[in-house]
């Protein structure tokens, strides 16, 4: 039985993912804003986020917030992270791979989590202990048996600090050299859902935020996968890097990654 708490969330998710769908047919008539360089708000992601904490308080009303566009609000034990429009720039380029992604902590520790797709209409859930779900369907991370080899890893470059990117190119010449092949779908929640799925046996990305992660993290681990930073602890949502695989591709991912990120 889905916990009262998923329920919300999933509910939330499929109202911006009706706003969402909605707006995509008029994509060119979009307020947009720049929040920097090569960062961009429309205005579906705020009508989104606002959709999706409205929702959230009819039922939840002294729950605090950390949400993309609106920043931290309130002061509880129980925090939902919110990216409600996640691949901003795909869904602006009328590129069909975006999500909405809930997760609900609890005293810093994620218990529930959805990751919406609306075009595919596929539904990613968990919660803490209760195993991960693709439209109510159990899902496990890849078996991965051949390890790095074989194996076709998601990836993001860091676009917004282009600084990275001698560090990243590094890690990518190295990690490239040992696998079959990279994708970069540009929707960091979805990139997570497809390693639960088992539909890519890992993924790896610097310059993330909280709201790009919290859902995901917990989906991957509840499908049985191991989600850790770049320097291998575990607190994916503060460190801002990523790597999620099952067991069998990140032991030798890390050890690559690892190697290359601090030192050329
Ligand atoms: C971004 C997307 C992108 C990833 C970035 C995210 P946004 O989310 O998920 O794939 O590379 O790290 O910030 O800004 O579109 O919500």
């Amino acid at each position: 039985m889905t916990h009262p708490v998923l329920n919300v969330a999933i509910e939330a998710a499929y109202a911006a993912g009706k706003i969402m769908r909605r707006q995509m047919q008029h994509v060119d008539a979009i307020p947009v804003e720049r929040k920097a360089r090569h960062d961009y708000v429309s205005e579906v992601d705020k009508a989104c986020e606002e959709e999706i904490v409205r929702e959230i308080k009819r039922f939840y009303p002294d729950h605090a917030f950390l949400c993309e566009e609106g920043g931290k609000t309130g002061d509880d034990e129980h925090v939902w992270i919110i990216d409600p429009l996640d691949g901003t720039s795909n869904y602006l380029h009328g590129i069909p791979h975006f999500a909405v992604s809930i997760a609900q902590q609890f005293r810093g520790k994620t218990v529930h989590a959805v990751v919406y797709d609306p075009i595919r209409e596929e539904l990613f859930t968990a919660s803490k202990g209760s195993g991960a779900f693709l439209n109510n369907k159990r899902v496990r991370v890849s078996p991965a048996k051949n390890g790095l080899e074989g194996a076709i890893l998601a990836t993001a470059f860091p676009f917004r600090d282009r600084s990275k990117l001698q560090a990243y190119a590094r890690v990518f010449q190295s990690v490239f050299a040992k696998i079959e092949d990279i994708r970069r779908a540009g929707t960091a929640s979805l990139d997570l859902a497809w390693v639960a799925a088992g539909r890519m046996d890992g993924y790896f990305e610097v310059g993330i935020k909280p709201w790009d992660v919290a859902a995901g993290a917990l989906i991957v681990r509840e499908a049985g996968g191991v989600v850790m930073d770049f320097d291998g602890n575990d607190t994916v949502e503060e460190s801002g890097s990523i790597i999620a695989a099952p067991y069998k591709v990140m032991t030798p991912l890390r050890q690559l990654i690892g190697a290359k990120w601090k030192t050329p």
